[in-house]
């Protein structure tokens, strides 16, 4: 991996050291190796199916490598006790690709079940209170915890999902593509609450996108992943300035360029507002009313 901007003496809650993963014949990731670093929005790109959303899996421990180290939170995965591996469950949060929020369940109880999960000891009274905080911390109003998931439009079930992922107020924050099928408005707002939720709540989100305006709006660092690994992790001048073809071509093609442009233009760029999150509106869904957004 080529780390571009070294200048880093703090700690790195994520690191991971020569994996490799493969289903079979087919190898998806060879000594690949990344750093996180705390307190950073990293955000992680590459081509559909080179293995992004399979490398999340490997650092949280739903996907065992076939080789290569990594290490979360000081604890080494896979060697950890089952008493470590549950506390260091408990520190991260994760927004999986597609939401994956129970449908049976209301938002409220499906922020519950980590809780019920790593807290059992709590009231039920105590327990739906703190479900219903972290509802609204994600910009939903309080009345969302009552919904079940088939009511709620795209943009609220992404919200849900990052209601449970805060549940237990992780140090870690995974999101895999949370803004894929929002409006530009939803995807705005929502990359506007992710920075927020980092900056107030001290987070590492390891966000997985392919979506440019998100890159350019929240992201400190960007990562990468082609040929099997993390070919580069920087700052987004730091990566223009390689000339390595998909970097480029991503970066430097009609949409990379239309999202700069996004970016620099104040009458355009997604705004990181900070209204309190409940009273924020939820765009309406596929509205297509705004321009602000390039789409990736
Ligand atoms: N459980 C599995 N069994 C077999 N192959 C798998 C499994 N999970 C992922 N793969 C394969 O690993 C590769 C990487 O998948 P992954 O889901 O990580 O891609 P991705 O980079 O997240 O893509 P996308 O941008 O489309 O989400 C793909 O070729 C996929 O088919
Ligand atoms: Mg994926």
């Amino acid at each position: 991996m080529t780390d571009l901007s070294s200048d880093y003496d703090g700690e790195y809650p994520i690191v991971v050291e020569g994996l490799r993963n493969s289903f079979g014949d087919h190898v998806i990731h060879e000594d690949l190796s990344l750093k996180v670093r705390k307190g950073e929005v990293l955000g992680v790109v590459g081509g559909s199916g080179t293995g992004k959303s399979v490398l999340m899996r490997s650092i949280i421990g739903l996907q065992q490598p076939t080789a290569g180290e990594i290490t979360v939170l000081d604890h080494k995965m896979g060697e950890s006790t089952e008493e470590d591996s549950i506390d260091l469950r408990s520190r991260w949060g994760v927004l999986f690709q597609g939401g994956a929020l129970f449908s049976t369940l209301t938002v409220g109880e499906n922020v519950e079940v980590p809780l019920r999960q790593f807290y059992p000891e709590l009231s039920d009274m105590l327990r739906s209170e703190i479900a219903r905080f972290k509802v609204r911390l994600s910009g939903l109003a309080e009345e969302a915890a009552f919904k079940y998931p088939s009511e709620l439009s795209g943009g609220m079930k992404k919200r849900a999902g990052l209601a449970r992922a805060l549940a237990l107020d992780p140090e870690l924050l995974f999101l895999d593509e949370p803004t894929a099928g929002l409006d530009p408005i939803g995807a705005a707002a929502f990359d506007a609450l992710t920075r927020e939720l980092k900056e107030t709540l001290g987070l590492t989100v390891f966000l997985i996108t392919h979506d440019l305006d998100t890159l350019y709006a929240i992201c400190d660092r960007v990562a990468v992943l082609a040929d099997k690994k993390v070919i580069a992790v920087g700052t987004i001048p730091e990566l223009l300035a390689l000339d390595h073809p998909w970097i480029q071509e991503y970066f430097n093609g009609p949409r990379g360029r239309a999202a700069l442009a996004a970016k620099d233009d104040p009458a355009i760029a997604p705004e990181h507002d900070t209204a309190p999150q409940a009273e924020r509106p939820l765009a309406p869904q596929g509205s297509g009313m705004d321009t602000s957004r390039t789409g990736a």
